[in-house]
């Protein structure tokens, strides 16, 4: 079969350097050979830059080709470019070919040609990302000149070929995140292995099915190992103790294998490394006494049996411990103070041990502890000063069998970040645009950044990514003109433990970035180009396709080049029979069409066109069921984030990297059709920053589903009880109401006809991740078509506890019955109670135990604990009196939006919170300030230590004690 391949290429070339002779009007230049073999690769890939039609990729260079002063092609990079198919075997002729990076094209499938071991010349081939399967060939092992071999994220399956260690000049191995088995090859008599290769820097095997032992053989003295990254595997067996062999090593992670028996002393010989992760294998006996590794910043032991008796003292001497996790490990005995006090110290978990006797924060303790989890134990006491500034967490201890101290409950974490915008006016996008940190629309070039092994855990400490950020901009400043700027976002830790940030780089001088720019920024990328600050350890970088080329506009056209003219006359009866081919397939599209329109009287709308049937929808889209199903992974459980009345929400993510959170209407809650378009059309007149904002809509038969703007940080209902871990203190809570009194203002006042939301509650105002609040959940919704009446008569709807009376009793429904719901979210914000606990209606209850001539009006009881000591009485005073306006009996002497938003912002200076910038875009509805950053963890609350600017006014242990009458 391979013969009659080749005949078949042989001919295929001839024809070529023939029809060159015949047709060629101008001299080619590219090597007649290496032509042959890009038009080989050509035929069987889609999707292909349009200059690939043209004749001479060298002189009239085709997109993602180089050429040397021979005319010889030396590199094929292509990353990032959507392209389909296999790699074909011809690719062997490319003699001179030294970069081969064809990265991040998920369509890439099939397997790796044999033939790929004849590139004699490649040292760097990069293929993450992609989808090839298959064993990788044993050939791979004649590439001789091979430094850099990245096939990270493919199907591949079967060993690694022992040829490998042949690869003498290797450095980066990067088979990470395949289906690939068996043991790790180690060489033998004329056997190549792995331990051959003493140049390398970078053994990245993890997530894969390797088993067996690992060798003892694999590690010698002559290693010049930095990272080995074996975690997620099947292997077994004992931790060889030559792995204290090789000192270079910096990052070790042996996780998540099924490795056993105890762990060899030798480790500690490894005194540069930093990251040690030996979690969730079989290990048993004594623990390893690692003093000495005087570089551990992360180590990570847990879910292993461990025989210890006392707690491991020498713990307290790694100076440079950044985190300490050591769940499930039988750890005993009680923690010296001292483990607190190592400088950098910033998490330590340790739960599910058999820790007991005192916890003692009380004396020295690392400014930059931030978290200390002891679930699980048997602490029996806790002694700390007041005002601490890390989060403890000592549930299922005897100190919290009867307490309800704030460190006997759960905070999980759940901490948003992304790149601030520049100080300036944001111009609203369209619908696939996205703002850049400066301010212009574009279509950002996507993707994520993983980080194996970072050195720190305080995922909280913003200045991290700003370096990160910084670097990177740096680094790419070297492509001059190409990046405009960059924007990282949504940190976490996957359950792998890799940090997880999305990447947006945007482009430089117009919307979108060409296919070059494209190929430099994801070879920048995938060839490890650029490097991340030493904090951030071992990366990968997963990229999007890139579709949007022609920019903004759709209709552009790929100018004519001399190869399709050329081509024209031959392809003209080629292009008459695809024509009645494509004649043939719309005439049956169009019977479908008309088959659809009967039942969905959506058929005719069309997203793109203006028609007359179609509503105004502004910027809304109209997404197929197909494509919905693509961005939230069929559906799939890990995207769910919740579900309501409606029905089930899913997190997606568009083409362009927005996120977006999608509305799935259940069997009983979908509406008639009339009824579902009525609530786009609403929904697709908001454009405020403080009401969520509609981005498209799916209606097919048997599926009606909303596309809003993915909103990170939840409901306030949630941040108020705290389960969603954000911290909320008095400056943030006023905030919050200005935001939500803003949006509700923009809906009765801005928006026409006027809209009332009918169903204001906690749980309808959302926060995105600079915790700025958005209305949302417009459900209930009505538009006030009656201006001149001033009410709409309606069947009472909306929620117990939230709904204005007068409402209730005469049915007429006015702006201002947003006005009570919003009084009522108001007294939420003070106390974090729901309206009506039971049976007890939280209004009538404070109103009750009103005293105007106290300081807190006596009612600093109801204060939420949570609120830190930073209220002042004059604030919360005025706040209380503005929640009792708008909790007025008669609707008439309740204040408008208006009003309670001038009033907020009022308070607010009386607070001394720099509401400066938020005042002065009081009047505008249509743009938001983006210039005020208001990052939740950038001030005070987290990062506190003692008195900060007006906080040092308590110090109470019991925050909120002191607010007691
Ligand atoms: C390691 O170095 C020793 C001598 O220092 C040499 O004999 C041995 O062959 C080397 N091993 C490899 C795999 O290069
Ligand atoms: C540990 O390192 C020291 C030198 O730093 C060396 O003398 C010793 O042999 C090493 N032990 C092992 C088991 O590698
Ligand atoms: C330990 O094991 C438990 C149960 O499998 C798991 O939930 C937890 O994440 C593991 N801890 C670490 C630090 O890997
Ligand atoms: C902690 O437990 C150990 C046994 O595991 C015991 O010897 C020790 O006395 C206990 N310490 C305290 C303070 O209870």
């Amino acid at each position: 079969m391979i013969q009659t391949r080749r005949i078949q290429f042989i001919i295929f070339c001839l024809l070529i350097i023939s029809m060159q002779v015949l047709v060629n009007l101008e001299a080619l230049t590219t090597n007649s050979g290496d032509y042959g073999v890009l038009v080989s690769l050509k035929e069987e890939w889609e999707n292909l830059p349009p200059s690939w039609d043209g004749s001479d990729p060298c002189g009239d260079p085709w997109e993602g080709i180089d050429c040397n002063d021979n005319s010889r092609v030396i590199s094929i990079k292509l990353s990032s470019m959507n392209l389909k198919g296999e790699l074909s075997g011809d690719i062997e002729g490319l003699s001179e070919l030294q970069i081969l990076d064809l990265s991040y094209n998920k369509g890439l499938t099939g397997s790796l040609p044999q033939s790929i071991g004849s590139l004699k010349s490649l040292s760097i081939l990069i293929l993450v990302g992609c989808g090839f399967s298959g064993l990788i060939p044993d050939t791979i092992g004649s590439l001789s000149q091979l430094n850099f071999l990245a096939l990270n994220i493919n199907n591949f399956i079967g060993p690694i070929p022992a040829s490998v260690g042949n690869l003498s000049k290797l450095s980066w191995l990067d088979l990470a995140d395949n289906r690939l088995s068996g043991p790790l090859p180690i060489s033998h008599g004329s056997t190549p292995g792995l331990d051959m290769l003493v140049h390398a820097k970078h053994f990245h095997l993890g997530r894969n099915q390797f088993s067996g032992e690992i060798p003892d053989q694999l590690f010698s003295s002559n290693m010049t190992l930095k990272h080995l990254l074996l975690e997620q595997n099947k292997l077994t067996g004992k931790i060889p103790p030559t792995l204290g062999l090789v000192q270079t090593l910096e990052v070790v992670r042996l996780d998540r294998n099924s490795l056993d028996g105890s762990i060899p002393s030798t480790l500690k010989n490894l005194t540069l490394t930093s990251e040690l992760f030996l979690s969730n294998n079989e290990f048993t006996g004594p623990l390893p006494n690692l003093a000495g590794m005087n570089d551990l910043n992360y180590l990570d032991m847990s879910n292993n049996t461990f025989s210890s008796d006392d707690f491991p003292r020498w713990l307290s001497t790694l100076q440079s411990l950044t985190t300490l996790v050591m769940e499930n490990t039988q750890l005993q005995g009680e923690i010296p103070p001292t483990l607190f006090s190592l400088v950098q110290l910033q998490t330590v978990r340790l739960r599910g041990n058999k820790i007991n006797g005192t916890l003692d924060v009380a004396s020295n303790y690392s400014s930059q502890l931030k978290l200390i989890d002891l679930q699980n134990n048997s602490i029996d006491s806790f002694t700390v000063r007041p005002g601490y500034p890390f989060q403890t967490i000592l549930m299922h201890n005897p100190v919290c069998y009867e307490g309800s101290e704030d460190y006997c409950g759960v905070v999980p974490k759940n901490f948003g970040y992304s790149t601030p915008q520049d100080n300036c006016h944001r111009t609203q996008c369209s619908s696939d645009q996205i703002p850049s940190p400066t301010c212009k629309c574009a279509y950002p070039y996507t993707g994520d950044l993983f980080f194996r092994a970072p050195s720190f855990s305080d995922l909280t400490n913003t200045s991290i990514y700003e370096s990160l950020q910084k670097s990177m901009i740096s680094s790419l400043s070297r492509y001059q003109e190409l990046v405009d700027s960059i924007s990282l976002s949504n940190p976490e830790k996957n359950s792998d433990d890799y940090l997880v940030l999305r990447l947006q780089v945007f482009p430089f001088g117009q919307d979108h970035f060409n296919r070059t720019g494209i190929t430099t920024l994801g070879f920048a990328l995938s060839n490890q180009t650029f490097k991340p600050p030493p904090n951030f350890g071992p990366f990968f970088f997963n990229g999007e396709s890139y579709i949007h080329f022609e920019g903004g506009s759709t209709g552009s056209h790929k100018s004519i080049s001399k190869g399709i003219i050329i081509g024209a006359a031959a392809a003209g009866a080629i292009l008459l029979i695809l024509s009645i081919v494509v004649g043939v397939l719309a005439c049956q599209k169009k019977r479908a069409q008309e088959a659809v329109k009967k039942s969905d009287p959506f058929a005719t709308w069309d997203s793109v066109k203006d028609s007359g049937d179609v509503p105004q929808l502004k910027g809304v889209k109209c997404f197929t069921f197909e494509e919905l199903k693509k961005y939230t992974n069929n559906f799939s459980a890990s995207n769910y984030i919740g579900s309501g009345g409606y029905g089930k929400v899913y997190r997606g993510t568009l083409p362009d990297g927005q996120l977006v959170a999608i509305k799935r209407a259940e069997q009983a809650s979908k509406q008639g059709a009339l009824e579902f378009k009525t609530e786009i059309e609403i929904l697709s007149r908001f454009h405020h920053k403080n009401v969520v904002s509609l981005v498209g809509f799916c209606f097919r038969q048997g599926e009606q589903m909303l596309v809003y703007e993915y909103i990170p940080n939840g409901s306030l209902k949630e941040a108020l009880s705290g389960k969603s871990g954000i911290m909320l203190d008095w400056k943030k809570r006023l905030r919050i109401a200005l935001g939500a009194a803003r949006g509700l203002q923009y809906l009765h006042d801005h928006v026409d006809p006027p809209i009332i939301h009918r169903d204001i509650k906690s749980n309808n105002i959302l926060l995105d991740e600079h915790l700025n609040a958005k209305v949302g959940d417009f459900g209930l919704s009505k538009t006030m078509n009656e201006p001149d009446k001033g009410y709409v008569s309606t069947q009472v709807k909306g929620t117990m506890g939230y709904m204005d009376p007068e409402y209730y009793t005469t049915q007429q429904l006015t702006e201002k019955s947003d006005v009570y719901s919003f009084g009522v979210v108001m007294l939420e914000l003070i106390t974090a109670r729901s309206p009506i606990v039971k049976g007890k209606y939280i209004v009538k209850e404070m109103k009750q135990a009103m005293d105007k001539s106290k300081d807190m009006y006596n009612i600093g009881n109801f204060v939420d604990p949570a609120i830190p000591s930073n209220i002042t009485p004059i604030s919360f005073r005025k706040f209380v009196d503005l929640a009792l306006t708008c909790l007025e009996e008669a609707g008439d002497n309740r204040p408008t939006m208006g009003e309670v938003v001038k009033e907020i912002e009022n308070i607010m200076e009386i607070d001394g919170v720099n509401s400066s910038v938020e005042s002065r875009s009081t009047s505008v509805s249509h743009e938001g300030t983006s210039g005020t950053f208001d990052h939740p963890y950038s001030e005070e609350s987290l990062m506190r230590h003692s008195g900060g600017t007006n906080s040092g006014k308590r110090t109470n242990s019991s925050p909120g004690a002191s607010q007691q009458p």
